[in-house]
């Protein structure tokens, strides 16, 4: 009884066989469609991902000369239009990707993804329409603290070029995810120059100086880290002298090459922080932007020059708390 026979052991050994050869046809039926699944999703990532130059064979002859020169104007602006720029010398000596990485194409690195898709387009700052070059004009003198080059020069038109290249998949008036720069949750409390003095000690400092003046490469024309305040950097009428643009930008994107909108180095709270701590630094003050908000009302909560039509002081609207501005603007 104990010991099986042989046909037995023969019966069993079919059965197992059978059994086996089972798992492997279900497997192998069900392999095709798994790897279905997984391209789908391979193919549609969250949030906007930049053309290709090598990919892209459509974009030949002049036209790609164009977009390849907006994109080298866009890396390394300082060696065409810095103090020792080859075309002018109008600007910091900044380059457009110290702030715009990767050349504008990073998510969550205050890319360009939504250039092509928006302007022209009303913008309160202005009161205007805007076109693409009055934008990046804007950023040669604010963030560059510099002159704007011609409108219709070579430059700006391959920079132009460039931004519309980087677009051309992304539907009209559409803005997708991951462009531009996090708006991040506002603090219950103002945000606080002393608090953030330490987290720059701790995680900018070795990087961007003890002074905030940055890091030039020897050649001295561009910089291997950019300046964060003094009479190199950008000026009071740029977009990061605005603490929620500033907090927003570093949260996702510093220590450089360390944090990712994913997986950020710092929290909100040291985010704001060094915020108000850089942007309490001495920086050139911009003259030339008399005729912005021409309605006062539209000024963003956290511009810093008043006069405004809520009654919040200056000195709020520069360091918050920001929620009760933000509340009694919801009530009007
Ligand atoms: C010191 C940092 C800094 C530098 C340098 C800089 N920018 Fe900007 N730029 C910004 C910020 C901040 C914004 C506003 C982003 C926001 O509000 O979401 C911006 C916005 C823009 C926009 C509009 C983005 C949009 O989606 O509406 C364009 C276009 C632009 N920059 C082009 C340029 C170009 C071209 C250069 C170089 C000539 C440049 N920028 C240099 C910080 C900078
Ligand atoms: C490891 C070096 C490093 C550290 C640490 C670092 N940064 Fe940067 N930072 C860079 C580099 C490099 C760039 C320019 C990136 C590029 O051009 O691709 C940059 C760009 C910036 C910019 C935009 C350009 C400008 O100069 O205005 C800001 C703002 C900034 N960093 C803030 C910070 C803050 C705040 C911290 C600390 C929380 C920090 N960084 C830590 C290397 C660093």
């Amino acid at each position: 009884m104990y010991i099986m026979t042989s046909f037995k052991k023969y019966i069993v050994a079919v059965l197992i066989a059978v059994l086996v050869l089972a798992v492997l046809i279900i497997a192998i039926v069900n392999m095709p469609v798994k790897r279905e699944v997984n391209t789908q999703v391979a193919q549609q990532p969250a949030y906007w991902v930049a053309p290709s130059l090598y990919l892209d064979n459509e974009l030949k002859g002049e036209e790609r000369r164009q977009v390849i020169y907006g994109e080298e104007l866009i890396m390394h602006t300082a060696r065409y239009f810095g103090p020792k720029g080859i075309v002018a010398h109008t600007t910091n000596g900044m380059n457009c990707q110290n702030c715009h990485l990767d050349a504008g194409t990073l998510p969550w690195g205050n890319n360009y993804g939504a250039i092509s898709s928006t302007y022209p387009r009303f913008r309160d700052r202005s009161g205007s329409m805007e076109t693409i070059s009055k934008r990046v004009s804007d950023c040669f003198e604010r963030s560059m603290n510099g002159t704007a080059p011609d409108t219709n020069g070579k430059e700006m038109k391959a920079i132009i070029a460039y931004m519309q290249w980087l677009g051309k998949h992304v539907p009209k008036d559409s803005i997708p995810v991951g462009s531009g720069i996090t708006q991040l949750p506002f603090l219950n409390r103002a945000a606080s120059p002393e608090n953030g003095a330490i987290v720059y000690d701790n995680k900018c400092k070795s990087c961007h100086g003890a002074n905030g003046e940055g890091l030039m490469q020897p050649d001295g024309i561009a910089y291997s880290y950019p300046p964060l305040w003094g009479e190199h950097s950008y000026n009071t009428g740029a977009g990061l002298y605005r603490l929620s643009r500033f907090a927003g930008y570093v949260k996702d994107n510093m220590p450089f090459k360390e944090a990712t909108h994913q997986s950020p180095a710092l929290t909100d709270e040291e985010a704001w922080d060094v915020a108000a701590f850089v942007n309490s630094q001495p920086r050139p003050v911009m003259t030339q932007n008399k005729a912005d908000w021409p309605d006062i009302a539209k000024k963003p909560i956290d511009h810093p020059f008043g006069p405004f039509a809520d009654g919040f002081s200056e000195q709020q609207h520069k360091f918050g708390p920001f929620q009760p501005i933000a509340d009694a603007r919801k009530k009007r």
